[in-house]
């Protein structure tokens, strides 16, 4: 059976269409739901078969523990356990908003959310659908992104259903998401604290609030080495495989008009600037704007990942955007898309 749509506004949603979502939730079914990040794939998180069913719909190992989505400070009850002084900082600072905290987790919480780890990842997000959902729910939510293990994420209820179509009960569609890459998540339970994930908090907005942080930007080869699992090197990856070349912009753009007429499969994943290039050579492209935007990059780039995959070209090739904030999330995003392949031109 196909998933149902129900379109919502992303600013003032429907009453009734948040009620038939959270009847869904409350029947232990699995949603998707928009956040300002990216969608989400949303249950019920004191329901163990809710929780289940999310692993399920994505494919995603039972090893990869999950966010539990708040609106209310008082929904943390049952979650948390001790609370360390950064996170009301924090919380102050940028909840609702783009950034998850890993706090010692409660000891009566669910362990297939937290995947057996004593700490557990909350977020407040700033969307009215999400938080909507999650107050006619009247339940914390676990949510990861919506999408098939280890493909781009979801921007658009498009991308939730090209991926999870008859999997999941429902979809609700707020059109796309404004900040485009997902959350920053930060372990509160080191000294000093660890950005594990650059995201839409960006690390010196951070650093501007607690002092001492550092970023953890390691690698790794495989989940047993992580003390984050997404943080493994293959993620948001297309079909194709996808390589980033490192050089100025006239290099670059060289290199790519040679690649193409030698593999004339080959898509360009590229910036305003390379656009005239790429007309000229006929090699088909997407441009994520310009390269010094990083908010602009983030909201387009992984719907123009998913646009350029579904063209089943043999290869794709691009190159990163400058700056500091956001750009260094999307360097990352695009540094795993491309497992780590790099090219110095
Ligand atoms: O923006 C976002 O964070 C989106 C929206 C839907 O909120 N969610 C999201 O969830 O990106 P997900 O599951 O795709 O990514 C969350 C990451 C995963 O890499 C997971 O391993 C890590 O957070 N994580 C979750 N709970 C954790 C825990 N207790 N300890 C360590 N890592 C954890
Ligand atoms: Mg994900």
């Amino acid at each position: 059976m196909s998933s149902m749509r129900i379109v919502v506004a992303a600013n003032h949603p429907d009453p009734d269409a948040i009620a038939q979502a959270a009847a869904l939730i409350r029947g232990g079914e699995v949603v998707g739901m928009p956040t300002e990040t990216v969608y989400g794939l949303a249950g019920d998180a004191r329901n163990p078969q809710a929780v289940q069913a999310i692993f399920v719909a994505k494919g995603r190992p039972t090893t990869d523990p999950l966010i539990v989505h708040i609106a209310d400070y008082a929904q943390l009850v049952g979650i948390v356990g001790q609370l360390p002084s950064s996170f009301a900082l924090l919380s102050e600072a940028f909840w609702p908003g783009p950034l998850t905290m890993l706090v010692p987790k409660h000891p009566t919480l669910d362990p297939a959310i937290t995947a057996g780890r004593d700490s557990v990842a909350v977020r407040m997000p700033r969307h009215a659908v999400a938080l909507a959902l999650i107050r006619a729910s009247d339940c914390p939510l676990v949510a990861p992104s919506a999408n098939l293990f280890s493909h781009p994420s979801p921007t658009t209820a498009d991308h939730v259903l090209n991926d999870l179509d008859g999997r999941i009960a429902a979809v609700l569609d707020a059109g796309s998401t404004t900040i485009g890459v997902e959350s920053t998540i930060i372990d509160l339970t080191s000294t000093p604290p660890r950005i594990l994930r650059q995201g839409g908090v960006p690390a010196e907005q951070i650093a501007a609030v607690l002092g001492d942080v550092v970023i953890f930007s390691a690698v790794v080869p495989d989940a047993d080495a992580a003390p984050a699992p997404g943080m493994l090197l293959k993620h948001y990856s297309p079909r194709a495989p996808m390589t980033i070349l490192r050089g100025t912009t006239p290099h670059i753009q060289a290199q790519v008009v040679a690649m193409a007429q030698q593999h004339p499969s080959l898509a360009w994943l590229c910036y305003d600037d390379d656009i005239g290039v790429a007309q000229q050579s006929q090699i088909v492209y997407a441009s994520l704007g310009m390269r010094d935007n990083g908010a602009l990059v983030a909201t387009r780039l992984f719907a123009a990942i998913r646009q350029l995959d579904a063209l089943n070209l043999a290869q794709i090739v691009t190159s990163e955007p400058h700056g500091a904030g956001i750009a260094a999330a999307v360097r990352d995003r695009l540094f795993r898309a491309a497992e780590g392949r790099i090219l110095d031109v």
